[in-house]
């Protein structure tokens, strides 16, 4: 495999309430890799349209995820912020990609099939595709690392496959075209850490989810902290006390969960948050997580609210971003335009 520079790509969709499980499975990720790499951060507002949109809604959630971003400590100065649909070359090498994977791979998305639900006749071509846009997402830049929460994986395995194919099918061009063995580079998935999939407050077997009717079983970045801890204290648990080691866990997702929050927002494992709590009841227990969780997202809801109030410079960075990552994707686009043929 040829040697790419290494380049971290991620993408969060706008369709509201961003929430804990956002924060801990990606964003706080992205904040950790801009110290040692060069990181594209993206809105991704062509995968929000897969499913129906309000037009005043989806703006304000482009402008929401932008404002968590920059709150969480993204720098839109040193790294690349933007919205997606800025940057033409995304649904460009999209198709292309569509003509590359093969039906069989999208069937066996799982997404889709949970998205889709029953009436799966009535799904948008659109979110069937889905998983092409993403590849096309990262390929774009030839990203290297993509951190993302434990529900990408699947995903993350088709770009890697997509850019394999690509790589295969048009070997000769490709290195007729002077880039050696390989264009696109596989793409890494980083899933790790403590919280890479943050489950429900009201239910330990179901994912945290923006789209989940109960507010209470999640904690939005834009909660105060009255309302945080109202949601921690509410938290579904058992009646027993905390394990005090790891295997306690079984069968026991709500008390894992929440060991699991706690650990990744102080930055430790579920073991070092059994030395301290194991064997404690979990009223204890649910005060410290509430001192910590108001301690770490307090900031970020506060200086979210900030930024809601100033649409216009959120929308500066977006465009300002969109030019920088506009002039990486039209070059790599005009390279994939020669391996495939296309006259320009
Ligand atoms: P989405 O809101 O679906 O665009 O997700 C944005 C990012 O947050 C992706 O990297 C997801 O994998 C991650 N994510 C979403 N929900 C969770 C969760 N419950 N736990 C951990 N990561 C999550
Ligand atoms: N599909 C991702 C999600 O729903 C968002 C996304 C779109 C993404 N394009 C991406 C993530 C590229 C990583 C890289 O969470």
């Amino acid at each position: 495999m040829a040697k790419f520079v290494e380049r971290v790509f991620s993408g969060v969709q706008p369709t509201g309430n961003l929430h804990l499980g956002n924060y801990l499975g990606a964003i706080a990720k992205f904040v950790e890799l801009q110290k040692i790499h060069d990181c594209i951060y993206c809105v991704v507002d062509l995968h929000a349209i897969t499913l129906p949109q309000k037009p005043d809604e989806l703006r304000a959630s482009i402008r929401e995820v932008t404002a968590a971003f920059i709150a969480c400590g993204i720098d839109p100065k040193k790294h690349i912020v933007f919205n997606q649909s800025q940057v033409g070359e995304h649904a460009e090498l999209a198709w292309v990609f569509n003509c590359v994977a093969r039906l069989g791979w999208l069937n066996r998305m799982t997404q889709f099939k949970e998205k889709a639900g029953k009436d799966r006749e009535n799904a948008s071509v659109g979110l069937y595709a889905y998983p092409c846009l993403m590849a096309a997402d990262i390929l774009a830049y030839r990203a290297t690392h993509v951190p993302v929460g434990e529900d990408q994986k699947q995903h993350l395995e088709l770009a890697r496959d997509v850019a394999q194919k690509f790589n295969l099918d048009f070997a000769a061009s490709i290195a007729a075209h002077g880039h050696g063995e390989a264009f696109f580079p596989l793409p890494e998935p980083l899933i790790q850490g403590q919280a890479t999939r943050v489950m429900s407050l009201r239910d330990g077997s179901k994912k945290m989810s923006k789209s989940d009717p109960s507010d209470y079983s999640r904690i939005n970045l834009s909660d105060d902290a009255d309302t945080i801890a109202q949601k921690v204290r509410k938290a579904k648990t058992d009646p027993e006390a905390l394990p005090s080691a790891i295997e306690g866990f079984k069968q026991r997702p709500e008390a894992e969960n929440l060991a699991g929050i706690f650990a990744a927002l102080n930055g430790e494992t579920k073991e070092d948050v059994l030395k301290t709590f194991g064997g404690g009841n979990f009223s204890t227990f649910k005060s410290a997580l509430v001192d910590l969780a108001v301690a770490k997202l307090g900031p970020i809801g506060a200086e979210m609210k900030r930024l809601k109030d100033d649409p216009a410079f959120i929308d500066g960075v977006l465009v300002e971003g969109a030019g920088r990552a506009r002039a990486i994707a039209t070059k790599n686009m005009a390279m994939v335009k020669d391996i495939l043929g296309f006259v320009r």
